[in-house]
């Protein structure tokens, strides 16, 4: 399959672990939304640093140390390139998005929402962007406000609008449901907390391996997201702030590397973005997600976005053909999910089945279980697509789920 220039079969050269048997068949691996798979760039460049470079950072004046400076700022520079970030320090390096929420609700949160306030979330959460604001409510005596959705999985923007007040000190939602695939409306979400004065954090952890992402048209003030999503490594992730709120937020973790003085009496800071990366920090991760971001910008998100919407569109109709199958999340507007129920499977049922066939998926609620009692269904059964997936992987899946029906008919 061959969208533009874009030429699948070569793409997929590039990713190793794809070629290879499963269960006796040949893998076909849907199952990017929990996590993607790495591009050889991406393995060479971390080979690379702990072969030739390996040093702690920011610490030592000889050589080695320093390069390894160089490629960890580097790759800082990049990701603030990749979603168009005013500046370098704006781009924190944390473990993943779920550690990036949690930094905002320690240090902008729990400074900033008192008795009576409210934060704002969707109905759409993945938990790491519900929990960690109940903490906060919870020991604030704040309220967590819960923008409903529709049928399709939409937010409801009216409702939505209804809940934001002067009381709204957060609202924080995510870009593309884990859950649903449904693309929200993130700009418009921005302009109307703004209108009333209260910042916004989206998740962008189903976004950024999609769709171009971009600070200054979004608006946003904090954007978290996970580099193994992004094709990058494991334990490495993103938060985004805007200088004015990371400048005025005491820091998440205390030790070394965020500090410029400690004495027994006082301790002075460092400044951005070190004053958020306490400890010795992943910096081969943060080096492999710059090799990530070179490759994904190298394939270019128009050919990406173009070959996954033509993915959608194929595998939309093809579980829409099969009977007994349901698919949950028809928003008009999605990014890479299939998510569905059949009548007589259940999805873990499903998952295993499909499972024999090489064909890798995830059952079960996703991490968001608000999802799941809103649609009054226990679980789903979820393909998440990639720009590495074809055609043939629909097929396949197609192929498994016939063979679903045959087990339980
Ligand atoms: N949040 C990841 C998922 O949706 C793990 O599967």
């Amino acid at each position: 399959m061959t969208t533009g220039t874009f030429d699948v079969n070569k793409v997929r050269q590039d990713f190793p672990l794809l070629n290879q048997q499963v269960n006796g068949n040949p893998l076909v691996y849907l199952d990017n939304g929990a996590t993607s798979q790495k591009p050889q760039s991406v393995i060479d460049a971390i080979v690379s640093y702990y072969t030739t470079t390996n040093s702690n950072v920011h610490r030592g004046v000889h050589t080695m140390s320093q390069q390894a400076t160089d490629h960890y700022e580097g790759a800082r520079t990049k990701i603030r390139r990749f979603i168009n970030a005013g500046e370098d320090h704006e781009i924190i390096f944390t473990r993943n998005t779920t550690e990036g929420i949690n930094l905002v609700a320690h240090s902008y949160a729990r400074q900033n929402v008192g008795p009576g306030d409210d934060i704002i979330v969707s109905n759409m959460e993945h938990h790491s962007n519900i929990v960690p604001w109940q903490m906060v409510c919870e020991e604030k005596g704040a309220n967590l406000k819960v923008v409903p959705i529709d049928d399709n999985g939409e937010l409801l923007m009216d409702e939505y609008e209804k809940l934001l007040s002067p009381r709204t000190k957060l609202v924080s939602i995510t870009h593309v449901s884990n859950a649903l695939g449904t693309i929200l409306p993130a700009a418009e979400i921005v302009r109307l907390a703004h209108a009333q004065g209260a910042p916004v954090l989206l998740d962008g952890a189903q976004a950024v391996p999609h769709m171009p992402v971009d600070m200054q048209a979004l608006d946003c003030d904090f954007y978290a997201f996970s580099g193994h999503k992004l094709f990058g490594p494991t334990g490495i992730g993103v938060l985004y702030g805007k200088t004015k709120y990371l400048e005025a937020m005491p820091p998440f973790l205390g030790g070394g590397e965020m500090i410029k003085s400690v004495t027994f009496e006082k301790t002075i800071y460092n400044d951005l973005p070190y004053k958020f990366e306490g400890g010795t920090p992943d910096i081969a991760g943060a080096i492999g997600l710059g090799a990530a971001v070179d490759y994904v910008t190298n394939l270019g998100f128009d050919q990406i976005t173009a070959h996954e919407e033509e993915l959608l569109r194929y595998g939309t109709e093809a579980l829409n053909a099969i009977d007994g199958v349901q698919l949950v999340g028809t928003a008009p507007h999605k990014a890479g999910i299939l998510s569905f129920v059949m009548d007589k499977a259940h999805p873990h049922d499903i998952g295993t089945i499909l499972d024999e066939q090489g064909i890798a998926i995830r059952t079960g609620h996703h991490c968001a279980q608000p999802v799941m009692q809103r649609f009054q269904i226990p679980a789903t059964a979820r393909a998440s697509l990639a720009f590495y997936n074809t055609k043939e992987d629909i097929d396949a899946l197609v192929k498994g789920i016939d063979r679903v029906i045959e087990v339980f008919s």
